[in-house]
């Protein structure tokens, strides 16, 4: 995948044109290569996935985990928006979805690697999910000012590329090691997990869109530039235990040793 793969992704399905975010978008990313696409990155997960013992498996049951605590991040900064509702609508449909990708990563597991987990350790992993309740749904008086919500929409969009990116390295993985009689359900959960999170990237493009102008978009620019930096930093961070576990010196490239 790449930033036009992303791009022409949005048009296919937006009838915006997103021309401003596209600019923010290309700019930044000629300047900071986004680290997960690139081959080294792709190279290793296929290492990790073809090597480690149970990797898929854990990758899933994690997965459940941190959309479940995604939904509830995302819900906080919604609690805190009182002056968009475009924003307010998008970031709280935003976090239903990552609390429903919870149980479907639970179901995903279930569906494709059930043996690969002690018995009761998905039941656990389900009970620790919070769902989100109407009871959850409420605005806070901690109050998230304008630019703190752009700096938070240019996050969620990184973040939500290099999911969807992910998504693109494992799920044909996820499927093809599926049982047979489990393989059509597991396709329908990865295809609707690929359609929301495009829909994700989507949501956060139009927002940026809207928002940039010719007065502010060099300060955006600059922004999506150093956010991409930040998350280029902590995916490598991220990777780097299982590069010392499991990496036998074989990805210097990836992380500049
Ligand atoms: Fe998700
Ligand atoms: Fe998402």
């Amino acid at each position: 995948m790449s930033t036009s793969e992303v791009l022409q992704a949005l048009q296919e399905r937006n009838a915006d044109e997103l021309s401003r975010f596209s600019e923010v978008l290309l700019d930044a990313t000629s300047e900071v290569q986004p680290v997960w696409f690139s081959k080294p990155y792709d190279d290793f997960f296929w290492h990790c996935a073809t090597t480690i013992p149970n990797w898929l498996p854990r990758v899933v049951a994690a997965c459940a985990t941190t959309e479940g605590s995604g939904a509830h991040a995302l819900l906080k900064i919604w609690s805190g928006v009182d002056f968009h509702r475009e924003a307010e609508d998008g970031i709280l449909r935003h976090a239903k979805d990552e609390a429903t990708h919870a149980q479907l990563f639970v179901q995903l597991a279930r569906l494709a690697f059930e043996q690969n987990f002690e018995s009761d350790y998905l039941d656990t992993v389900q009970q620790s999910l919070c769902p989100i309740t109407e009871l959850d749904i409420v605005k806070s008086d901690r109050r998230v000012a304008e630019q703190m919500l752009i700096d938070y929409l240019i996050q969620l969009n990184i973040v939500e590329i290099r999911t969807r990116h992910h998504l693109r390295l494992l799920a044909p993985m996820y499927y093809s090691l599926a049982p047979a009689c489990n393989k059509g359900r597991v396709e329908r959960i990865l295809n609707g997990l690929a359609r929301d999170e495009t829909s994700h990237i989507g949501y956060t493009a139009k927002l940026i869109d809207d928002w940039a102008n010719d007065c502010n978009m060099e300060r955006l620019k600059s922004l999506y530039k150093c956010r991409l930096h930040d998350y280029n930093q902590h995916t490598l961070e991220h990777c780097d235990v299982a590069k010392h576990d499991y990496g036998q010196g074989r990805f210097a490239a990836l992380f500049n040793d």
